[in-house]
């Protein structure tokens, strides 16, 4: 079964909007979850934050090729003061990839699906991910990292998911 969840793009509202912190995980933000694991696999990303999907909750999903996990209510605890620069991409930004500075270690906290705290030291791919994803949850978008340059020669593109965000256009 195809997911419900229907993806936004780049000049939707709702992905810059600050999303609220989840209050208790129970049956609801499991099926969401659920829901955010699926959509994630079919739209083939490794991560899907709910804000990218018109829910202003601090839910994210992510897999880093070891196995799916959810993260509510993300906090960082510690972030390096090393930085590495990783080109991404984002589902709610297709066909655009942005070199993207990063701390290269966080150390972070969060509430996992099924409501227990939980505290890791991130480093590599999953690092870079986890930040990418709870910067959805608090607005923030890879492309407001883009250089001036980048910015330009993504331009057009840019333009075109602003006026299917516009008129609300779902595309394949
Ligand atoms: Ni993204």
């Amino acid at each position: 079964m195809a997911t419900a969840l229907k993806l936004r793009f780049y000049g939707d509202p709702c992905l810059r909007k600050i999303a609220f912190k989840v209050a208790s995980v129970g049956p609801a933000e499991r099926i969401l979850i659920r829901e955010l694991m699926r959509a994630m696999y079919e739209f083939e990303g490794s991560g899907l934050a709910a804000s990218q999907v018109g829910i202003n909750e601090q839910i994210f999903v992510a897999d880093a090729g070891e196995g799916p996990f959810a993260v509510i209510n993300p906090e960082f605890i510690k972030k390096s003061s090393d930085e590495t620069v990783m080109e991404e991409g984002c589902l709610s930004l297709p066909g655009i990839r942005i070199n993207v500075k990063r701390p290269s270690f966080v150390r972070i906290r969060y509430l996992d699906e099924d409501g227990h705290k939980v505290e890791r030291d991130l480093t590599g791919l999953l690092a870079k991910i986890f930040q990418h994803e709870a910067d959805h949850l608090f607005g923030r978008m890879v492309i407001d990292y883009a250089s001036k340059d980048e910015r330009e020669k993504f331009q057009e593109k840019l333009a075109r998911l602003e006026e299917i965000s516009r008129v609300g256009i779902k595309v394949a």
